[in-house]
C-alpha cells in the first residue's frame, strides 16, 4: 500500500536515508523513505569504504552489523608514502587504542535495505521527490513521481538525504541557507581489480606525478585511485597505463611489488568541498552529501552522513517521548561543528597529497615538508590519526559535549 501519510518524510535512500529510518524504526517513530533510483542501481553504486568506530558502532546498534562484523577489516593503520619513503601512522598508539574498519559503502547500503525491506518502514524505490511544499508551516508535503503517477505525502517534519543534487535542498527559498563550497583542480580515477591488496594497510601516496591510493574491498578485491586532471574520460585510459601510472606513484626504496590483476571497475570523481548553513529550513532538515561534501582523501563522506542521521534520529525520538524540541532545535549546530572540522581535515589531506597543476617547486617542497614533520613528530601524528579515526561529536562551543556512544 502506498502511504499517504508519516511523521519523518525520508527524501533519498543512500546510506544516510537507509540509517535514519532504521533507527527512527527502533525508537518509535513513523516515517517513509522515497528513493528515486531502482533498487538494483543503489546496491551496486560504487562509493567509499572506510568507517570510523563511532559508525561502526551505530550500524550494530541498528541491527546492521552482522555481516560487517563478519567481512569487515579492522585496520590499525594506515601507511603515508613521499619522497620514495614509507611511513606508518599508528592508529591505536596515537589515538588511544583506535581502529578503523575497511566495509564498502555500497554493502552497507545492501545490509540496511534487506532490513528496512524486512521489517519496514516503508521504503519506495523509483519514487523520485518533485518537489517539497509548505515547510514554513506545521504541514509540510512531499510530491513524488512513482509507476508514472503524481503522488503526495503529507508529513510532520521533511528530511533531505538526497544528496548534493537533490531536490531538498534547492527547495528552501533564497536567503534561507548560505553555502560555503571550494572545487579542486584535479579529480580521482577509481578502479576495481580483482587482485589480492599489495599491502595490508591503505597507502596514501605523494609523488611528483600526482597522488595515488591503495585501498582495499576484500582479500581479494582491491579499490585503487589516481589523481587526474579535471574532465578526464576513464575509458581513455587503458588498463595497462593505468597499472604503470600506479606503479610509478607507489614507488619508494626497498622492497615493494604492485600486483595487477583484472581491472571490473573504472570511473573519474570530481573533488569538491561544500557545507550548507543551517541543517534546517523550519520543518525541513538536511543529513549527508545533501548538506555537506568533502573530497575522499579523508574518507569522511560516508562517517559524516552516519553523525547527522545518528544525531537527528535522537532527536526525533526525544521530541517522540517527551515533546521536547530541544534536540531538534539544537541539531544543525550540533552537526555543524563536526561537520567543519571534518572539511578542515579533509582539505588538508587533499591539498598537502596531491599536486595543483599551478604549483610551484616551493609548493611542493613545503608538502614534504609537512608529510616529514608528521613522519618525525608523534604530535604531529596524532594530530592525523585522531582525525582519520573519527572525533566525537561534541556540543557548540560553550555548551555540554555530548558524545554519541
Ligand atoms: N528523490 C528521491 N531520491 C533522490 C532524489 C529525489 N529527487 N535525488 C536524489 N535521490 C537519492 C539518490 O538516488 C541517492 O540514492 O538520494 C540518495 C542520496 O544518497 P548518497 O548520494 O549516497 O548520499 P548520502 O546518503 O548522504 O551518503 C553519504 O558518503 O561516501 C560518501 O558521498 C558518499 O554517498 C556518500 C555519502
Ligand atoms: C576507498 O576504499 O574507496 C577509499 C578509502 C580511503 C579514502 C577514500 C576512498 O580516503
Amino acid at each position: 500500500m502506498i502511504p499517504e501519510h508519516t511523521t519523518v518524510a525520508v527524501v533519498g535512500g543512500g546510506p544516510a536515508g537507509l540509517l535514519l529510518a532504521r533507527l527512527l524504526h527502533l525508537r518509535g517513530v513513523d516515517c517513509v523513505v522515497l528513493e528515486s533510483r531502482e533498487r538494483a542501481y543503489v546496491e551496486q553504486r560504487q562509493r567509499a569504504g572506510i568507517l570510523e568506530q563511532g559508525t561502526v558502532d551505530v550500524l550494530r546498534a541498528a541491527g546492521a552489523g552482522e555481516r560487517l562484523d563478519r567481512e569487515g577489516l579492522v585496520h590499525h593503520g594506515i601507511e603515508l608514502r613521499f619522497d620514495r619513503r614509507s611511513h606508518r601512522i599508528d592508529f591505536p598508539a596515537l589515538a588511544a587504542g583506535a581502529s578503523v574498519t575497511v566495509y564498502a559503502q555500497t554493502e552497507v547500503v545492501k545490509d540496511l535495505i534487506d532490513l528496512q525491506l524486512a521489517e519496514g518502514p516503508p521504503l519506495l524505490f523509483g519514487a523520485e521527490v518533485v518537489a517539497v511544499e509548505g515547510a514554513d508551516t506545521g504541514r509540510p508535503s512531499v510530491r513524488y513521481r512513482s509507476d508514472g503517477r503524481d503522488r503526495v505525502l503529507a508529513c510532520e517534519y521533511v528530511v533531505g538525504c538526497d544528496g548534493f543534487h537533490g531536490v531538498v535542498r534547492q527547495s528552501v527559498p533564497e536567503g534561507g541557507l548560505t553555502t560555503y563550497q571550494r572545487e579542486y583542480p584535479y579529480s580521482w580515477l577509481g578502479i576495481l581489480a580483482d587482485v589480492a591488496p599489495s599491502c595490508e594497510e591503505l597507502i596514501y601516496a605523494h609523488s611528483p606525478r600526482g597522488f595515488a591510493l591503495h585501498s582495499m574491498r576484500s582479500p581479494s578485491v582491491s579499490r585503487l585511485y589516481l589523481q587526474v586532471p579535471n574532465g578526464t574520460d576513464a575509458a581513455a585510459w587503458s588498463d595497462e597505463r593505468i597499472w604503470d601510472e600506479l606503479d610509478a606513484r607507489f614507488a619508494v626504496d626497498g622492497p615493494w611489488r604492485l600486483e595487477r590483476g583484472p581491472i571490473t571497475a573504472k570511473s573519474v570523481l570530481p573533488m569538491r568541498s561544500f557545507v550548507t548553513e543551517p541543517l534546517r529550513h523550519g520543518r525541513l532538515f538536511l543529513a549527508g552529501d545533501a548538506a555537506h561534501i568533502v573530497p575522499p582523501t579523508g574518507a569522511k563522506g560516508l562517517n559524516l552522513a552516519a553523525a547527522d542521521v545518528t544525531v537527528l534520529a535522537a532527536a526525533f525520538a526525544e521530541l517522540h517521548d517527551t515533546g521536547s524540541t530541544e534536540l531538534l532545535d539544537a541539531y544543525s549546530d550540533t552537526c555543524l561543528r563536526r561537520v567543519w572540522r571534518a572539511e578542515h581535515f579533509s582539505y588538508f589531506m587533499t591539498t598537502t597529497l596531491h599536486t595543483d597543476p599551478d604549483q610551484s617547486p616551493f609548493e611542493t617542497r613545503l608538502q614534504i615538508a609537512q608529510l616529514d614533520r608528521i613522519a618525525g613528530s608523534p604530535h604531529a601524528a596524532a594530530e592525523l590519526a585522531e582525525n582519520y579515526v573519527g572525533l566525537p561529536l561534541t556540543a557548540p562551543v560553550g555548551e555540554r559535549a555530548e558524545h554519541t556512544d
